[in-house]
C-alpha cells in the first residue's frame, strides 16, 4: 500500500482531558490493579508534560472538562472517532465508563459538529484508526474485547470509508491501540500475535512495509503512540520501539508515562484527534 513515505501535514487538532479524578478503582483490563498505589500528583504533571509536549510540536490542544466519578476519562482517545468534521460516538462496553461518552457528545455539539449517536458498542479511537491517503482514506477497526463488530459496518456506512475489520485475540492488547499505531497517511506499526491469524494475513497484505512490534514492545505500550507523521509521542519506557521508530526515519519523542499506565493506557489513549 506504501511506497515512499506519505509527506504529513504537521498541524494536527487534538482532544485530552486531564486526570483530575483519575485512579485505578475498578478492574476492566488485565493492567488495572487497584491495589497498586496511583500517585495523582504525577499523573497530572505526565499529562501536561504530554499535552505540553504536543502544544510545542505546534498541535492544538482543546481540552476536555473532566467530571468526578469517571477515573477513565483521562483516556479521552475512546469517546469518539472523528473523520471529516464528523464525530461518530462510542458507548462504553463497560457500565463504569458509559457517562463519559455524553460528555464527548456535548465536546462535539458545543463545537457544531456533526455528531452521529451509536447504536452499537464501541470505544472510539481506541478501536478506530484512520489512514487519510490509504486509498482515498481507510479505516482500521479491532474487535474482540471492547467494539462491536457490527459498530464497524455502521461506521462504514456512517463515514463513508472502507473499514477493515480486524480481530483481537490477546486481552492484554484489548483496544487496536494497544496493538497498532497509524505512523503517517498510509503506513503503520503493528504487534503480529495481538491479532487473529487471518487478520494477520490482512494486515501483510495491506502494510507489507509496516513496521513490526515484538512483545516487548507493546507491552512497553510502545504502539500506544501519537504520530504525526514525522514526530512520534510514546512511552519513553518503549525503548526497543523508540530505537526502532528512529531506525524507520521518525523522529521519536518519549515521554514519561507511568501512572497512567497503571489504568491500561498510554500516550495514544489519552490523545484524540479531530479531523475536521
Ligand atoms: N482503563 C481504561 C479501560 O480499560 C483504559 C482505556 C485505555 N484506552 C485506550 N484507548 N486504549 O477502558
Amino acid at each position: 500500500m506504501t511506497v515512499a513515505r506519505a509527506a504529513t501535514d504537521p498541524s494536527r487538532v487534538y482532544l485530552m482531558c486531564p486526570p483530575e479524578h483519575f485512579g485505578v478503582e475498578y478492574v476492566i483490563n488485565p493492567w488495572m490493579d487497584p491495589q497498586q498505589p496511583v500517585d495523582a500528583e504525577l499523573a497530572l504533571k505526565q499529562w501536561q508534560c504530554l499535552r505540553e509536549t504536543l502544544t510545542g510540536l505546534g498541535h492544538e490542544v482543546h481540552v476536555l472538562p473532566p467530571r468526578p466519578g469517571l477515573p477513565d476519562m483521562v483516556y479521552a482517545a475512546n469517546g469518539a472517532f472523528t473523520v471529516d468534521g464528523t464525530a461518530y460516538g462510542a458507548r462504553f462496553a463497560h457500565p463504569q465508563r458509559a457517562a463519559e461518552a455524553g460528555a464527548h457528545r456535548d465536546f462535539y455539539q458545543d463545537l457544531g459538529w456533526r455528531y452521529v449517536r451509536p447504536t452499537e458498542t464501541n470505544e472510539g479511537e481506541g478501536d478506530f484508526a484512520y489512514l487519510p491517503t490509504a486509498y482515498g482514506g481507510t479505516i482500521l477497526a479491532g474487535y474482540g474485547f471492547r467494539t462491536d463488530p457490527d459498530a464497524h459496518r455502521r461506521v462504514q456506512e456512517t463515514l463513508g470509508r472502507p473499514v477493515v475489520s480486524l480481530r483481537l485475540v490477546d486481552p492484554l492488547f484489548y483496544h487496536l491501540d494497544t496493538a497498532l499505531a497509524v505512523l503517517d497517511d498510509e503506513n503503520v506499526a503493528y504487534y503480529p500475535a495481538a491479532f487473529s491469524p487471518a487478520s494477520q494475513r490482512v494486515l501483510r497484505q495491506l502494510f507489507p512495509d509496516a513496521l513490526l512490534a515484538s512483545r516487548a514492545d507493546a507491552l512497553a505500550f510502545g504502539l500506544n503512540l501519537v504520530s504525526d507523521g514525522r514526530h512520534v509521542v510514546l512511552n519513553d519506557a518503549a525503548t526497543a520501539m523508540t530505537a526502532k521508530l528512529a531506525a524507520a526515519g521518525y523522529q521519536p519523542v518519549p515521554v514519561e508515562f507511568t501512572e497512567l499506565h497503571k489504568g491500561g493506557g498510554s500516550v495514544k489513549c489519552c490523545v484524540a484527534e479531530l479531523r475536521g
